[in-house]
């Protein structure tokens, strides 16, 4: 292959390393060879292997390199959006109180529900130009605004067609994100449809579409025992389990995601410390929102730092949604992870990146190293924590030329 090519004039270049646990690469004057669209060699630029010296360079004008984001849970695609609710939150009224109105949620779902396979594709599109801007390369998605069938299907649906189109995606069949209004509260009846009816149909009428499935296990929604239900249908369906764990209460979804080998147990602001222990002893990858902790106005900030002590590879997402986060700002959740997370900036870093990788089971992302896919963010500035330190700057990065 001829598309060899080697960036250089980098200031710096910063990269978790992933044969090391939590360890980051941080070199200065670095350059990185690549070929057919993967790394082959990156390090100090004087150090660069003499076979490369002859191959067409890439001026990197003296930014710093860094892979490119990693945002392992979003809810990309829904119809309409909340900000009326929001308005309403403003004056008082609280996320829980508009949603036993038939608001949040339920609101987003009528939206989904009159919504186009067309219409979701163009919003969905519109949304991952703005992520990738600001420098996400990969996303997972969840469907879970249908709740219902025919609605599920149109998600997946435009999410093929996204997959189609060259969005770098890997999606999430959630038709178990709240119960259905059809269910009339009957937990136990909508878990079985989902497990016995939904899901089957979805994988069979969308072949190759969705990598995982996902369900709410909360207080009020579904249990532990009805999520897993429907976890063990996805499994034999070839769908591996992300769990929406301990968001609003504690309810053991931490030791759920451990004991069905999940690939992500995510927003764990009520996660046990046996949780925390079961998740690092079976490499369930935490997957921290603090976007949603912020937006939603809570004070109950993951337990971050509990987690890694207790020997996890944290990670950290957007959690983008109409209701409690509508941020696609990968640089908001960065720094939230420092402040309010009290991550290190390497840590967050990583989390945002390598592990964000890694809790969708990709090992070439997120990370630089020999054998990466060549998704090289260039940031124009002087140290690379200023993305970081300078806190309402909106950096935008520059990527390689095609
Ligand atoms: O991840 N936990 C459930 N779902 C979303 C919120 C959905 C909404 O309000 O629309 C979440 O926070
Ligand atoms: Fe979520």
């Amino acid at each position: 292959m001829s598309n060899r090519r080697v960036l250089v004039n980098l200031r710096g270049l910063l990269t978790p390393d992933p044969a090391r646990t939590w360890a980051v690469d941080r070199i200065l004057d670095a350059a990185l060879a690549m070929e057919g669209g993967r790394v082959v060699w990156m390090g100090r630029a004087v150090d660069l292997p003499s076979a490369w010296t002859d191959v067409p360079k890439v001026d990197g004008g003296g930014a710093w390199a860094t892979p490119g984001f990693v945002d392992p849970h979003t809810h990309l695609l829904f119809g309409g959006d909340r900000s009326g609710e929001f308005n309403r939150r403003l004056q008082g009224v609280s996320y829980k109180h508009i949603a036993s109105e038939g608001g949040g949620i339920r609101e987003t779902v009528r939206a989904t529900r009159s919504a186009s396979v067309d219409e979701l594709v163009a919003s969905g599109e519109s949304r991952l130009r703005a992520f990738r801007e600001r420098g996400v390369v990969h996303l997972e998605c969840k469907t879970g605004y249908g709740l219902e069938l025919e609605a599920e299907s149109r998600l997946t649906a435009a999410y093929g067609e996204l997959k189609r189109r060259g969005w770098s995606l890997d999606v999430t069949l959630l038709p178990a994100h709240d119960l259905a209004p059809e269910f009339s509260g009957n937990a136990e009846a909508n878990a079985r449809a989902v497990a016995d009816e939904w899901l089957p149909e979805l994988v069979r009428r969308h072949p190759g579409v969705a990598r995982f499935c996902d369900v709410f296990v909360e207080t009020g929604v579904f249990t532990v025992e009805q999520g897993r239900h429907i976890f063990d249908a996805g499994l034999r369906l070839g769908l591996t389990p992300r769990v929406h764990a301990d968001e609003l209460t504690w309810t053991g979804g931490a030791e759920l995601a451990a004991e069905l080998g999940a690939a992500s147990a995510d927003h764990l602001m009520f996660c046990s410390e046996a949780g925390m222990k079961a998740m690092a002893a079976t490499d369930v990858t935490p997957v921290l929102l603090p976007g949603t902790t912020l937006f939603l106005g809570m004070r109950d900030w993951a337990p971050a730092r509990k987690m890694i002590g207790a020997g996890c590879r944290v990670a950290l997402a957007s959690d983008f949604n109409p209701g409690s986060c509508p941020c696609m700002d990968p640089l908001t959740i960065l720094r939230l992870g420092c402040l309010q997370l009290r991550m290190t900036f390497e840590e967050a870093f990583t989390a945002m990146t390598f592990h964000a990788a890694r809790s969708l089971r990709h090992i070439d992302l997120g990370h630089l190293h020999t054998g990466a896919r060549a998704e090289v963010l260039l940031w124009d500035i002087e140290e690379v924590l200023e993305l970081v330190y300078w806190v309402g700057e909106p950096f935008r990065p520059r990527f390689l030329p095609a």
